[in-house]
């Protein structure tokens, strides 16, 4: 796990791991497998929505890890941007409880790469962009599918509970809920 960097995304980085990056953020289908492994599928399987591209990180403040073991061949480990929380996810929320400040998104660490503190030394980017900049940093949890697939739903029931655990251990604190997304709030360090 030594060899595993964390860099910031350039078009360089988005040319070398597009399509491994593809396959962790989005799988290769809307099975159960794949709705497990992959990081978005259960997201986008379930919202109807089209595959997240790492090129679409471009322009946010984006990172990603990378395994150099190889140096010849480095493999995508995961991702995470974070952008100024757009509007329509704030009108998701109740008026008092809307967040104002930068929001996570595309939170991706590979399947075989979990549990290993990779996740935490992405979150650590946004921790240290949110201080320097000394703006709130938020992040969304889906909490349920918008479609009624029982595969969807099973997966959710799965997932949801796993990640209120992980962003508790990273001091994030549950806000409230919308009915489909719980908001969290980084309390610091
Ligand atoms: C969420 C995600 C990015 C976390 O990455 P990770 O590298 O596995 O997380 P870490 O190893 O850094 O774990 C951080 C903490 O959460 C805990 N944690 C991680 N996965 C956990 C799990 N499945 N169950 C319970 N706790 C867990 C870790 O033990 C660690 O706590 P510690 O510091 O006390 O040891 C990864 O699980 C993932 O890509 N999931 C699929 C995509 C996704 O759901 N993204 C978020 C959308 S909101």
């Amino acid at each position: 796990m030594d060899c595993i960097e964390v860099r910031r995304l350039t078009p360089e980085l988005v040319e070398t791991h597009r399509k491994q990056a593809y396959v962790a953020l989005n799988g290769e289908g809307c099975d159960l497998k794949s709705m497990r492994k992959s990081c978005f599928a259960v997201e986008t399987c379930g919202h109807g929505g089209k595959g997240i591209e790492l090129e679409k990180l471009l322009g946010s403040n984006a990172f990603v890890a990378v395994d150099e073991v190889d140096p010849a061949r480095p493999t995508f480990v995961g991702c995470i941007c974070a952008k100024i929380t757009p509007s329509y996810i704030k009108t998701l929320f109740p008026h008092d409880k809307q967040p104002n400040g930068l929001m996570v998104f595309t939170f991706c660490v590979a399947e075989e790469y979990r549990e290993k503190h990779i996740g935490k030394r992405l979150m650590e980017e946004m921790f240290k962009l949110s201080e320097r900049s000394a703006i709130p940093l938020y992040l969304c949890v889906a909490i349920a599918p918008q479609n009624g697939d029982p595969d969807c739903r099973h997966e959710y029931e799965y997932r949801v509970p796993r990640l209120f655990k992980t962003y508790g251990k990273m001091n994030f604190l549950h806000v409230c809920d919308c009915d489909l997304y719980s908001l969290f709030f980084w309390k610091g360090r």
